[in-house]
């Protein structure tokens, strides 16, 4: 196999939740650039299609912009059938969409119970929506890959401190219970879904340091991981997308791939 084939993904349809902004954009970029035609999902449309038109007119694919609201069984179920719908199949299902910390307080003392099933509801009730609709469309298949985006939250305890000391929100304890949970789906799912020639992985990225955060935060944090800084949008999580998406991780399967730069080898 040579290295072109290896990474190719030219004619497949790979769908990216979330896939407006942020990881879940570099996510699509890296697929529309090894030659995929991309589906962007986003809870608003206009952001759908916007980002849409970017990997129209930066690669040499087509894209296909789509409102969802992952949270609704209804809503994945009919955006996964327009999406495989599309062009006939569906190769690479991403479940990046998620995040979020809701309007109370994280701390668990103080967080509202409505805050809490929404994270949960998000992140691992609408991913796990996602996986099913996905593999009712693979399994005929025998054939696709999916990717659970995760993060180092399923993996470690936070040094809340840290967030306090930049007057920081920190991340709540359901968004680690939530991730946990896809990780432990991830795994499971694999299993369950590998005589049908289906592919389950996990990505559990590290922080991304972004404008919004506190220069003083983003050095802290940088300081704390082996590789001396935070993630970088436009290239980090590119590889592990790209390795788990194509024939390059043909043997692998219910892996999570840590990106962090090593944060998590020091906690
Ligand atoms: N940014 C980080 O440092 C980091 C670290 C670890 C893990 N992650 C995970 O990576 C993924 C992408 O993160 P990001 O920083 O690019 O996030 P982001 O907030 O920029 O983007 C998340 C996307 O998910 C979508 N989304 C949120 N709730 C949704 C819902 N109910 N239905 C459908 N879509 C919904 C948003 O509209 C958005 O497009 C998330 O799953 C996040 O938890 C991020």
């Amino acid at each position: 196999m040579t290295l072109e084939k290896l990474f190719r993904l030219d004619g497949q349809v790979a769908v990216v939740t979330g896939g407006a902004r942020n990881l879940g954009f570099d996510q699509a970029s890296i697929l529309a650039e090894a030659g995929a035609h991309v589906v962007i999902t986003s809870r608003t449309l206009v952001a759908a299609r916007e980002a849409a038109a970017r990997i129209m007119r930066d690669y040499k694919v087509e894209a296909l912009p789509l409102e969802l609201d992952q949270r609704d069984h209804a809503q994945v179920a009919a955006a996964v059938a327009k999406a495989a719908a599309w062009k006939g199949r569906l190769d690479v299902f991403i479940n990046n969409a998620g995040g979020g910390s809701g309007q109370s307080a994280s701390h668990l003392l103080e967080r509202s119970p409505a805050d809490v099933t929404d994270m949960i509801q998000t992140n691992l009730v609408g991913a796990l929506h996602c996986c099913q609709e996905a593999s009712r469309v693979m399994v005929p298949q025998k054939r696709g890959k999916i990717i659970n985006i995760a993060s180092i939250a399923a993996l470690i305890g936070r040094d809340r401190r840290m967030y306090v000391r930049h007057g920081m929100k920190g991340q709540p304890i359901d968004y680690a219970a939530a991730k946990a949970g896809v990780l432990g789906m991830t795994r499971d799912l694999a299993g369950l879904l590998s005589p049908h020639g289906i592919h389950v992985n996990a990505i559990s990225p590290g922080g991304f340091g972004r404008e919004n955060l506190p220069p003083a935060f983003r050095a802290e944090y940088g300081d704390r991981t082996p590789l001396g800084r935070m993630g970088r949008d436009g290239m980090d999580i590119k590889g592990a997308t790209i390795f788990l998406a194509s024939a390059a991780s043909d043997y692998v399967t219910g892996l999570n791939l840590v990106v962090d730069g090593g944060f998590s080898l020091w906690h």
